[in-house]
């Protein structure tokens, strides 16, 4: 038997429980892993919650990332053992997630965790943070140093947020972090590592073709009108990384900013990232990320208290990360 959260889709509604199921239910995949934790990110809570298209089949056990050890495998590339992450390949959308105490996956999704990185570290970054980090890597190969001036991070409290200021501020960057909760996060902002606190309201109104030009370069978790505003407000040459939409899908932007100032807009999408670029990122995570301010950042919850959770992604009052602890 194996315990997991299933959401199931009835004539009219979506149901979400903690469930125990046969151990013939577990998904096809070739190698079998114990989950230690699994993680809530942005899109697992609309998943949880109903409130986009994310599910694509069902019944589903949610949760798009999950860290645990190998029970066993039929491919040589890992043994009984080996502690593993695996991150987004549609795992919670078309294939069995990770809340779950036990799952089966495709060997091709799996990458060995570092030494210096935990099971539970690896979901107290998570989607979340592994984003953050693919979007430093598009910032230095967009050669965006420290010494070309500060950077800018919006959706700054959230899960992407958090971990790119954590990881900016440790190699070196004048961080500077948008939030729409500067009264309340501002501490724990400054904590992480940002040196100046934005209130995001300043950056919701329409922008100037060209304002003025005030970061290196930034990384955006939100969209809409406040990466048009950071992109009118990037240097010449600088680059931005986006990667969310909580704001808005819309990019209300004219291309001033890319042909009179030459700044890139680097997307990133971590779903499908090949595994290589997935070794590069987590190796970077266990140099660059400061376990200190990781577990400054971490909620930890049970199995049984997400569908209680999930809901306050939604209107924006998680600060961090959010851990489940798969075995209660
Ligand atoms: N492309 C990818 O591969 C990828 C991977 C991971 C995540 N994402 C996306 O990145 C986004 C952020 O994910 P996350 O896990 O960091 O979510 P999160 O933990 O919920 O954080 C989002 C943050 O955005 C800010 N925010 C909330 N509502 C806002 C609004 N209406 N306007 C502007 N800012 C708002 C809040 O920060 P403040 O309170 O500080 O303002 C909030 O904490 C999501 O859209 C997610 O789907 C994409």
């Amino acid at each position: 038997m194996f315990r997991a959260l299933l959401l199931e889709k009835t004539a009219d509604d979506v149901t979400c429980r903690v469930v125990d199921l046969d151990d013939d239910r577990l998904p096809d995949g070739n190698v079998t892993i114990a989950v230690d934790y699994s993680t809530l990110n942005y899109k697992d809570a609309l998943a949880i919650t109903n409130t986009s298209p994310i599910v694509r089949a069902w019944p589903m056990v949610p949760g798009v990332d999950l860290a645990g050890v190998v029970e066993a495998s039929a491919d040589d590339r890992y043994a009984p053992g080996d502690r593993v992450v695996l991150n987004g390949w549609e795992i919670g959308e078309t294939r069995w997630g990770g809340l779950t105490t036990h799952t089966r996956v495709d060997a091709d999704w799996l990458v060995h965790l570092p030494d210096a990185i935990s099971t539970r570290q690896a979901m107290a970054i998570g989607t979340a943070g592994y984003t953050a980090m693919l979007c430093v890597l598009a910032l230095e190969e967009h050669d965006v140093s420290p010494e070309q001036g500060p950077v800018v991070v919006t959706g700054a409290a959230g899960g992407v947020g958090s971990v790119a200021i954590a990881i900016l501020s440790g190699l070196g960057h004048e961080v500077h972090a948008v939030t729409g909760r500067a009264d309340e996060q501002g501490d724990y902002l400054r904590a992480l590592g940002a040196a100046e606190i934005i209130d995001r309201a300043t950056l919701t109104d329409p922008p100037r073709p060209l304002g003025r030009a005030t970061w290196s370069g930034g990384i955006d978790a939100v969209g809409g009108t406040i990466l048009a505003n950071v992109l009118s407000m990037t240097k010449p040459h600088g680059c931005v990384a986006a990667c969310g939409l909580v704001q808005s899908m819309d990019l209300p932007t004219s291309v001033a900013p890319f042909i009179l100032r030459g700044v890139a807009l680097a997307g990133v999408n971590s779903v499908y990232e090949p595994v290589e670029r997935r070794r590069q990122a987590w190796s970077r995570l266990a140099s660059d990320l400061d376990p200190d301010r990781l577990e400054s950042m971490i909620g930890e919850i049970g199995l049984t208290d997400v569908t209680d959770v999930a809901p306050s992604f939604l209107d924006g009052s998680v600060k961090g990360r959010i851990v489940v602890d798969v075995r209660r």
